[in-house]
């Protein structure tokens, strides 16, 4: 492993993520107390422009469209993050003479066309930001999508001069739970984190920062994949998961309709996890029934809180076992699914019942998406283990995996 570098404080970064269907950019500011024992974390802005919208109509996400969204949007984004963040410097005078620069970022962009049609002007008209180094998600995520983001991440490197950090998007997902909490790092690990969402459900064992372990994941689909796919089959828009959970919150009084979801693998003896299973027996369930009791707001509030419940109880129970098991100091929870309010409440009852003693962590709900601000954070980390790269050695790593150690 690198060693880890002394390197001087406060420092910013600009991160970028395009791994799935959010465009988002980030500038975080990391800077130490007086003894330079202590880090603080900073997020100066965490913009996210979302797709929702258009891939709305697909019932899920499209990678075709949503790369040529990430290109389209790229470059407002990072003016927005660079604004927010008071690091938007404009130029007096636009020098004419740049043509063997721009060349250069033309080749590294010539799969980007739309983008390097806007980032050229943009970066002509304006300064060099201060900042120290780009964090870059590399993967895992769509690989036309990760492509993005890489190449813009890439082209900056190479006009401002500055290295790149590749970041496990899993691991920023991890790592955001250090936002705002850095005073106990040391005392947050050994830590089991769950992390959750349309594309992952995995356990993960931290030894430390760095250092990870994946005990057990999904077999098929996700748990965000599952709230998505049953939303889908009651008429409910996506993203699912936030529409179930609003439907759910609407039933009232007692269980009318006899639904019993399963709750796949709860007992298994390993830490895997299976959704396939249950949307299939939500499309079953649903089918019996006749078209008037589909259709009634009754029947698709009292499903609704089934789902969650049959989900979320699985990743509960799997996760305090394996918290149990390894004897953690504390669980960290991430991911899509991690903004549920459910999920939140039965963990802090389940942890103070079960395991007492272990700390429970879980981001704001704009942390628990998709955003760049996880992957600022994680860059953060991987910065000081000297994980930097030039912009000419990075590449995507759409199946990046957090490494078993
Ligand atoms: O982490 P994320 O933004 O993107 C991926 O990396 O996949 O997660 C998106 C997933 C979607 O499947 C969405 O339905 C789910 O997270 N999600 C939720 C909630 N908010 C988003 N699931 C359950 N409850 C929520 N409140
Ligand atoms: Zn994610």
């Amino acid at each position: 492993m690198k060693k880890e570098l002394n390197i001087k404080h406060p420092i910013t970064i600009l991160a970028i993520d395009t791994s799935c269907d959010d465009t988002s950019i980030s500038a975080v500011k990391i800077a130490k107390n007086k003894k330079e024992t202590e880090q603080e974390i900073y997020i100066l802005s965490n913009i996210v422009s979302s797709q929702i919208k258009i891939h709305q109509k697909y019932g899920g996400v499209y990678p075709a469209l949503a790369k040529r969204e990430h290109q389209k949007n790229a470059v407002k984004t990072l003016e927005k993050a660079l604004e927010e963040s008071n690091l938007l410097r404009k130029k007096g005078q636009i020098k004419a003479n740049r043509d063997a620069k721009s060349k250069i970022l033309k080749k590294i962009l010539e799969r980007e066309e739309k983008l390097y049609k806007k980032l050229e002007p943009f970066l002509k008209k304006h300064k060099k930001p201060n900042i120290q180094a780009i964090a870059v998600t590399i993967g895992p995520g769509l690989e036309p999508c990760l492509w993005v983001g890489v190449n813009f991440a890439k082209a900056l490197a190479f006009w401002w001069n500055l290295p790149i950090i590749p970041v496990n998007h899993i691991e920023g997902h991890i790592l955001v739970n250090l936002f705002s909490r850095t005073k106990k790092i040391k005392d947050m690990f050994p830590a089991i984190s769950l992390i959750a969402s349309g594309g992952h459900t995995q356990l993960i064992l931290i030894k430390k920062i760095g250092s990870y372990r994946i005990i057990g994941e999904t077999r098929d689909d996700a748990a965000g994949e599952c709230f998505d796919k049953t939303a889908r089959i009651l008429g409910l828009k996506y993203p699912g998961g936030p529409a179930i959970s609003a439907m759910a919150a609407k039933k009232s009084g007692k269980n009318k309709f006899k639904i019993n979801l399963p709750k796949p693998m709860i007992h298994s003896k390993d830490y895997d996890f299976s959704f396939s299973g249950l949307k299939t027996a939500v499309l079953y369930a649903f089918k019996k029934k006749s078209k008037k009791t589909r259709k009634s707001k009754a029947y698709i509030a009292e499903m609704a809180e089934e789902i969650e419940k049959a989900i979320c109880d699985v990743l509960i129970r799997k996760t305090i076992k394996a918290a149990k098991h390894f004897s953690v100091k504390s669980i960290l929870i991430g991911g899509g699914v991690a903004a549920n309010n459910y999920l939140k409440e039965k963990f802090r009852e389940k942890i103070a019942k079960e395991i007492p003693k272990a700390k429970f962590y879980w981001p704001s709900r704009n942390l628990s998406t998709d955003n760049a601000a996880m992957i600022g954070i994680a860059g953060y980390f991987n910065y000081l283990k000297n994980k930097t790269k030039n912009w000419e050695k990075i590449t995507v790593k759409a199946n990046f995996r957090l490494k078993t150690r």
